[in-house]
């Protein structure tokens, strides 16, 4: 692709109900203030906010400059706010102020620091552990909290208060390139003095452009991409929808990357005038995107397109049409807002109104620097992407489901879609035209259980923290209905909360369009037990639901990022369920432009930062390996392979003696019921993994000197694990001061990494540890990808069936006894007992870290597993038979489809096994020799 400039709207759209981080500067002489967050509809309606409110509400700063003294009001936001009481006075030095003066209110999601003429005089700048320089940090408005919750104040309506004569008043973006959203002069001000306004104005960007074709066309294609999310279409007809293509170009480091998408629109051209047409919407670009509510406009603040159309005549004449200064704009189309974390605004009276045609503007993002500041973290903007054609699996439609049942709770309706699901609604309504229809989305409904008071039965969301999830679709009247379908958001959801409506839609009219980078199966398992099959189920939706154009960690809440531990003790299990072979490659794009120049990895791709250290950055080395395993695609490790080698040189400068600097370690096992487990033992033991890897990959590649190097570091650093981390007298794993670490993890996760000098006797441990609890899982992220396999390849078979058929709490099945149909982020996200716990806002109900037991239904149970030199062409059949009456599946690799069947007899297991034409197959059979299996069906019998 040629074309290098980006096109977009020259004005930013505003929607006030949205926006949570924003800057509010106004100019004014004498005593005066501003109101922001008034109105807000979340406030005015109590089964909208936690804090029981539902009346008046609003936020005001006062410059009392007679008293030199700020007071902050609020009103509406929580139990006992009042105007006559302020939340704050904060008195400042009479010498700041000046005849006319400049209040300038930074909000920050949750909380708000002011200036008075450039001068800090509510608020601190202070260390912040997320940094390295100190922060400004704010005075907290938001009665929930100041991280993880549901976010308060939005900007919503704005006003003056009386008393100043004021210049001006502006709102603008915090973070660069500081874009004002929003610049009332004197006579505006004048209005908005003692009257309340919203200030929401433009919508997302439509850029069209028309040409004429003159001639008999031979070829024409479009390479398109966007620093955002498009769609577009040719002469009316949609060149990236249907069902597939959502959210083009997707995710990626977008400094180093983007990635464009080829079209053959040659049947869609016509003789004369065309027109072009594109939504451009701000993605993975813009808006919320993290978790840190203060990166709001990641990349930028204005997302652009770019494409190019080239034309080839017959007559071997060729014309290239792309993004110019040429293209029109126009803001007034049917979408108002939409971002993926917060919803969609759609006024559907608006389809077919005259559009306000304008130039538009080339857009140059603007440099961020962050270095410094934020810990790790590169500069953005500064360097020119690479233009790379389309890697990885779009997000498509992957099923359509249905409403299963309503539920009428105060004035809306509730449609549970009987599974926890990932996408956007389809909904046929009948309404008047302007009537307003509003959409929530939830996991979870609040649970029968007083604690919850009046939400009982309502919406859970929680969880969502600053995601509002929330569609709002305005409707044109139309006498045969018209349809609800979002198109430039997602949602994570099993509910739907309708308001706005008399009667409620039917059931079959209220569709889930699941979407996914998962749009084919390759595996399949299911055994004599439901709740396990319940639980391979579980673990399939989750997949899907976090395969959204990169491997994210949950598909709901303000997150939805690349974080790249879950990535890695996920993607084994991934890699039997789907060909996910170029969506991990897309990713490692990502993880590799990421890599620091010391040889570190991000924790999180693309979105980068964060503090996961070893076991997440590890997945620059562990997914890369998995899918050559899995796959037998040489490639997968030339590509990876020198950040592979610069990632154990990180890991070894940061050692000494063998032994990591737990400087670099970051977290554990996350979110283990027992959070014991000794970190350095862990991050040790994925070292030496990592090298045994990177060892191992260079063996492959054929570089035999970098082989030897890090073989004989591998074996000096196993070496030091086991006599570090292992006590000689009992063989119990223990810290670096010789303390004993007696846990689950502290022996799965060596054992299946293979990090054990004697594994029998770690095995044993593990065992007696598993029955000395019960049989309950009290691993996290780590461990519990590891556990069974590090006890059923090492004789304890039993125990594994024991720990994957367990119902009690913490295991497996426990959530499916409480409803789970995906997999939570905790043991416990929900109990009937307890409710959400103390974990409303850190508990995503889907998230598939605690799933990567898939990898062992195949690998172990089934026995399905790749052969020495990877991949499926000459593979291994080894189950590990145990306490089920059956198991079956298959797997379809390149070669076709492998099929394992294993049922319990009186006297033993009798075996099924289906090979691959052009395949073979090792047999390994507990008490048996080894055989090899030609392409076929063969049988075979394990006496007891
Ligand atoms: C994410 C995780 C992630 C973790 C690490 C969480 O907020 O959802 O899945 O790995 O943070 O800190």
């Amino acid at each position: 692709m040629k074309t290098k400039t980006f096109i977009g709207s020259p004005i930013l759209p505003l929607d006030a109900a949205r926006k949570g981080i924003f800057g509010l500067e106004a100019t004014f002489t004498g005593s005066g203030g501003i109101i922001f967050g008034a109105d807000d509809i979340r406030l005015k309606t109590f089964r909208r906010n936690v804090q029981n409110q539902s009346g008046e509400n609003y936020i005001s700063y006062y410059l009392d400059t007679s008293a030199a003294q700020l007071i902050i009001i609020r009103v509406g936001y929580a139990e006992g706010d009042t105007p006559d009481k302020p939340l704050a006075t904060v008195q400042f030095p009479p010498a700041l102020l000046q005849d006319t003066n400049t209040l300038t209110i930074k909000v920050f999601g949750n909380t708000a620091a002011t200036l008075l003429n450039g001068q800090v005089i509510d608020g601190d700048v202070k260390p912040h552990f997320f940094f390295e320089k100190p922060q400004l940090t704010g005075r907290q408005l938001n009665p929930l909290g100041e991280s993880d919750v549901i976010t308060f104040p939005r900007l919503n309506k704005i006003g003056l208060m009386p008393g100043g004569v004021y210049g001006s008043l502006t709102i603008f973006n915090l973070r660069p390139p500081h874009g004002v959203l929003f610049n009332a002069n004197k006579e505006e001000c004048a209005s908005l003095i003692g009257s309340l306004t919203d200030p929401t104005h433009g919508g997302t960007a439509l850029l069209s452009r028309t040409f004429n074709i003159k001639g008999e066309i031979a070829t024409a294609t479009a390479h398109i991409t966007a620093r955002g999310t498009y769609c577009g279409t040719l002469n009316g007809q949609e060149l990236n929808v249907g069902n597939k293509d959502y959210f083009t170009p997707g995710a990626s480091h977008f400094d180093r990357h983007l990635f464009f998408h080829t079209y053959n629109v040659a049947p869609l051209l016509q003789q004369g005038e065309n027109c072009l047409e594109f939504t451009i919407t701000s993605g993975w670009w813009s808006d919320a995107q993290n978790f840190m509510l203060f990166k709001y406009n990641f990349w930028g603040d204005n997302p652009s397109l770019c494409m190019e159309l080239i034309i080839t005549y017959t007559s071997g004449h060729i014309e290239i049409i792309s993004t110019d200064e040429t293209w029109r704009c126009a803001t007034n189309g049917p979408i108002r807002y939409a971002s993926h974390f917060h919803g969609e605004t759609y006024d559907a009276r608006l389809e077919n109104a005259e559009k306000n045609w304008q130039p538009c503007a080339i857009i140059e993002p603007t440099p961020i620097y962050e270095a410094g500041e934020y810990i790790n973290a590169p500069d953005l903007n500064v360097t020119q992407p690479e233009m790379t054609p389309h890697l990885g699996n779009p997000v498509g439609e992957a099923v359509i489901l249905r409403a299963q049942s309503l539920t009428t709770k105060l004035d809306c309706f509730i449609y549970d879609m009987g599974q926890n699901m990932v996408g956007v609604p389809r909904i046929k309504v009948k309404g008047e035209p302007g009537q307003q229809i509003t959409l929530r989305y939830a996991e979870a409904l609040y649970p029968p259980l007083p604690r919850y008071g009046n939400l009982q039965g309502c919406i859970f969301t929680e969880n969502l923290r600053d995601a509002d999830c929330t569609d709002i679709y305005i409707c044109k009247g139309d006498s045969g209905g018209e349809t609800i379908a979002p198109r430039f958001t997602f949602h994570g959801y099993r509910y739907i909360e309708i308001s706005g409506l008399d009667t409620p839609p039917a059931l079959h009219e209220v569709e889930g369009v699941v979407l996914s980078s998962i749009l084919e199966e390759t595996g399949h398992f299911e055994c004599s037990s439901q709740m396990v099959n319940r639980l391979f189920e579980n673990i399939r939706w989750s997949q899907r639901a976090n395969f959204i154009s990169i491997p994210t960690d949950c598909p709901q809440r303000n997150e939805r990022m690349g974080w790249m531990g879950d990535a890695q003790v996920f993607a084994e299990t991934a890699t039997y369920n789907a060909n996910v072979q170029d969506f991990f490659r897309r990713f490692l794009v990502s993880v590799r432009d990421l890599q620091r120049p010391n040889g570190c990895f991000p924790d999180i791709a693309p979105q980068d930062g964060a503090w996961g250290g070893i076991p997440w950055g590890s997945a620059g080395i562990i997914v890369p390996w998995t899918l050559y395993r899995q796959y037998g695609n040489r490639e997968i490790l030339e590509e990876n392979y020198s950040a592979m080698q610069k990632y154990i040189e990180y890991l070894q400068q940061n050692s000494a003696n063998f032994l990591l600097d737990p400087g670099i370690g970051g977290l554990g096992d996350w979110l283990a019921y027992d959070m014991t487990t000794d970190d350095e033992l862990i991050w040790n033991a994925i070292f030496a993994y990592d090298t045994r890897i990177v060892a191992d990959t260079a063996k492959v590649l054929g570089d035999t000197a970098t082989f030897a190097k890090l073989d004989a570091l591998y074996s000096s650093i196993k070496q030091t694990w086991n006599k570090t981390f292992v006590c000689p007298h009992t063989g119990k794993t223990r810290n670096r001061t010789g303390e004993i670490n007696d846990t689950q993890t502290s022996y799965a996760l060596p054992l299946y990494y293979g990090i054990f000098n004697n594994p029998s006797q770690a095995a044993a441990h593990l065992n007696r540890k598993t029955e000395e609890l019960g049989y309950l899982l009290t691993t996290g992220f780590l461990g519990t990808q590891c556990i069974a396999a590090a006890l059923s390849d090492n004789g304890y078979a039993n125990t594994a069936y024991k720990l994957l058929q367990q119902e009690e709490y913490p295991s497996w099945l426990y959530p499916i006894t409480q409803g789970a149909t995906t997999i939570w982020e905790r043991w416990n996200s929900q109990t009937h007992k307890d409710g959400f716990g103390e974990h409303n806002n850190m508990n995503s109900f889907n998230h598939y870290s605690l799933g990567a037991v898939g990898a062992w239904l195949y690998s172990r149970v089934l026995g399905i597993r790749p052969g020495e030199g990877g991949g499926y062409k000459n593979f291994i059949i080894a189950p590990c038979f145990g306490e089920l009456a059956y198991a079956e599946g298959h797997y379809d690799t390149q070669h076709g489809r492998i099929h394992s069947r294993w049922e319990q007899k009186n006297d033993g297991y009798a075996l099924t096994v289906g090979i691959p034409p052009g395949t073979s197959a090792t047999i390994l059979l507990p008490g048996q020799e080894s055989v090899t299996a030609q392409a076929g069906e063969h049988e075979f019998f394990v006496a007891f």
